[in-house]
C-alpha cells in the first residue's frame, strides 16, 4: 500500500492564486529551489523548451521601463503608461516563462507551449509550498513583438506567463471547491 502524505494532496487541492505581495522576494535558497520546480515538468522528448527571466530589485525597474516603451510605440495615453509603468511593482519577484521552441518529428509546438504552462504551474505551486504567495499574469503585454524584442525573446516564441511571486500582504478568504462533476464524464 502507498504511503500517502496528506500535505501533498492538501497543497493541490487547496492551491490558490495571491495578487497583494510584497517583500521580501525568496531567498536566493528558495528562488533556486522555485526554479528547479520548474524544470521538472513533464517535457515529452526532454526538449526543454522553455526559458526563464528573472526581474528582481533593478530588473523590476527595467521591467517597467520596457512596458512603458512598448504601450508609447502603441500609442497608448498617459494614464495607460502610468498603469503599465507600475505593473512590475505589484511583486518583489518576477519570473517570465517563454517558450523556446524546437524542431521535434514528433513534438509539435502545442506541445511544447503546453509544457511552458506547466513550468507556471509548478513554480507557482513551490511558492505556495514555501509559504509564499504567486499569481500568473499575461495580459496584452505578454502578446507584444516589443516586449519580447526587449526581453530578448524571438518574436517566434510566445511569453506563456509572468509569474509574481512574493510574501503574502493580505490572506485572502479561502475559495470553495469546485466540483468536478460538470467537467467529467466516464467512458
Ligand atoms: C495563462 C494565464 C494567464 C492569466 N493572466 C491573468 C492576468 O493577466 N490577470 C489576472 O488577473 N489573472 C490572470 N490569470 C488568472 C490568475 O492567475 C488566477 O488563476 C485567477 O485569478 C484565479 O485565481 P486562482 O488561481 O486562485 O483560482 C491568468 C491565468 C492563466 C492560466
Amino acid at each position: 500500500m502507498n504511503v500517502v502524505d496528506p500535505n501533498n494532496i492538501n497543497l493541490l487541492l487547496n492551491r490558490q492564486s495571491n495578487p497583494v505581495l510584497t517583500e521580501p522576494a525568496p531567498e536566493q535558497d528558495h528562488l533556486q529551489l522555485i526554479l528547479s520546480a520548474g524544470m521538472r515538468v513533464p517535457d515529452h522528448g526532454g526538449l526543454q523548451p522553455w526559458h526563464f527571466t528573472i526581474a528582481q530589485e533593478e530588473g523590476l525597474e527595467r521591467l517597467s521601463t520596457i512596458f512603458v516603451s512598448a504601450a508609447k510605440k502603441n500609442n497608448a495615453h498617459q494614464i495607460k503608461l502610468d498603469k503599465v509603468a507600475k505593473m512590475p511593482s505589484r511583486a518583489p519577484l518576477i519570473i517570465i516563462v517563454s517558450t523556446k521552441f524546437k524542431e521535434h518529428i514528433k513534438v509539435p509546438q502545442q506541445e511544447q507551449l503546453i509544457t511552458a504552462g506547466c513550468c507556471v504551474h509548478s513554480m507557482q505551486m513551490a511558492a505556495y509550498a514555501l509559504g509564499y504567495g504567486a499569481m500568473w499574469r499575461t495580459g496584452e503585454l505578454s502578446y507584444n513583438n516589443l516586449v519580447k524584442e526587449y526581453l530578448n525573446i524571438e518574436n517566434s516564441e510566445e511569453i506563456v506567463g509572468f509569474l509574481y511571486i512574493g510574501t503574502i500582504a493580505k490572506q485572502l478568504p479561502q475559495k470553495r471547491s469546485k466540483d468536478p462533476q460538470d467537467c467529467t464524464s466516464y467512458l
